[in-house]
């Protein structure tokens, strides 16, 4: 049974659908990631589910009952849900012991003591425990929030963007810590961001939402790979895009057909493909690669332009067939002069074909 389940939350600001039929269940132990840009709704649903915000219609179950929904509302605070939002307040005026054992209402006084060391440990900040939070750095900050949302032992998650606040380096640490952490304690997370490597790194699954709805659900790799639009394939990375109409099921350009099954003749159809996967050859007096079966026949184009961007290089070609601009990405450094012809293949395995 789903920890936490959402049905078909809808909520409306001045008539316009800002949560629209979102469905979502998480496992214990989970984390689905609810991704998206910014103003699709994520933050609102996450309120919706933490019970600061009533849905208009829809249900949300914990551990398979009803919490909110068909006239039911319990409070946030008998919910079991625990937040952490990217502006996380620490209590000035208490010490880190005490912020952490803030939410704490049974045990005794040495079992709370215990619960409370036990986390700061496990985020590395035992030694910290007497003292406030002006004289911690914010990552020590973030990670004493994290110690506190974790410490009544919720039953589910709710993060809102909760390390954005963080420097890079920083960040991917206390990104795993906080993974382990919440994965030891089974809870259920639900975690918003509009990073999509953060969702990546973080996810067990990925929900997609786009203008209030979720566009597709999946494990990272399979949302990578096998993306339901246009749209979701350029939230993860750079892309290009080329047009073509379909006959007989295939899509002819210059870089040769593309198979488009089911899609009728006439079609008007995007073949969308990342500039990772562009393949770059040299021009051979005017020729190019041969074609084979797998990447189609190759297009030449002139380098536009090069640029280094340290882990790999991206260079811009300019189509010798229509004048567009192609993008393809090469690891290290690559950085061929403007105006040299190079021929471009675009192996079909990596390539989308949606309707236009
Ligand atoms: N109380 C409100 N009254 C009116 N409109 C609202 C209210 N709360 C949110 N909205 C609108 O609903 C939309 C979704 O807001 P939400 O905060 O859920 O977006 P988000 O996906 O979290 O975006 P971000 O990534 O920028 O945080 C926005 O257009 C926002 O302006
Ligand atoms: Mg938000």
């Amino acid at each position: 049974m789903p920890r936490l389940e959402v049905r078909n939350l809808v909520r409306r600001f001045n008539g316009r659908p800002v949560v629209d039929h979102v469905s979502l269940s998480i496992q214990p132990g989970q984390v689905t990631c609810l991704l998206g840009p910014s103003g699709c709704g994520k933050s609102t649903t996450l309120r919706i589910i933490a019970g600061v915000e009533r849905q208009e219609t829809g249900e949300v179950l914990l551990d398979g009952k009803l919490i909110s929904g068909d006239g039911r509302d319990l409070p946030p605070e008998r919910r079991g849900i625990g937040l952490m939002f990217q502006d996380f307040a620490l209590f000035p005026h208490l010490s880190v012991a005490d912020n952490v054992a803030f939410g704490l209402r049974s045990g005794s006084r040495e079992e709370r003591r215990a619960r409370v060391e036990e986390l700061l440990h496990r985020v590395d900040l035992l030694r910290f425990i007497d003292s406030y939070p002006h004289e911690l750095s914010g990552g020590e900050q973030q990670r004493v929030a994290l110690a506190r949302a974790i410490a009544p032992r919720p039953r589910i998650m709710l993060m809102d963007e909760p390390f954005s606040g963080l420097d890079n380096r920083l960040r991917d640490g206390i990104r795993d810590e906080t993974l382990d952490l919440l994965k030891a304690e089974d809870a259920a997370v639900l975690l918003v961001t509009h990073e999509p490597d953060e969702a990546m790194r973080m996810a067990d699954e990925i929900a997609l939402m786009r203008q209030g709805r979720i566009v597709q659900r999946g494990a990272p790799y399979t949302v990578y790979t096998r993306p339901a639009d246009r749209a979701a394939v350029s939230f993860f990375s750079d892309t290009n895009v080329i047009r073509a109409e379909v006959n007989g099921a295939l899509a002819t350009t210059v870089f040769g057909r593309f198979l488009a099954p089911g899609v009728p003749d006439g079609t008007a159809v995007e073949i969308v493909f990342r500039p990772q996967h562009v393949r770059i050859d040299f021009d051979r007096n005017g020729r190019g690669p041969l074609p084979t079966p797998r990447d189609g026949v190759a297009a030449r184009g002139l380098v536009e332009r090069s640029r280094f961007m340290g882990h790999e290089s991206l260079v811009e070609f300019r189509m010798d067939h229509d004048g567009m601009l192609l993008k393809a990405t090469v690891p290290g450094v690559f950085m061929p002069k403007p105006g040299k012809p190079m021929w471009l293949t675009i192996p079909r395995e990596k390539c989308f074909v949606f309707p236009a």
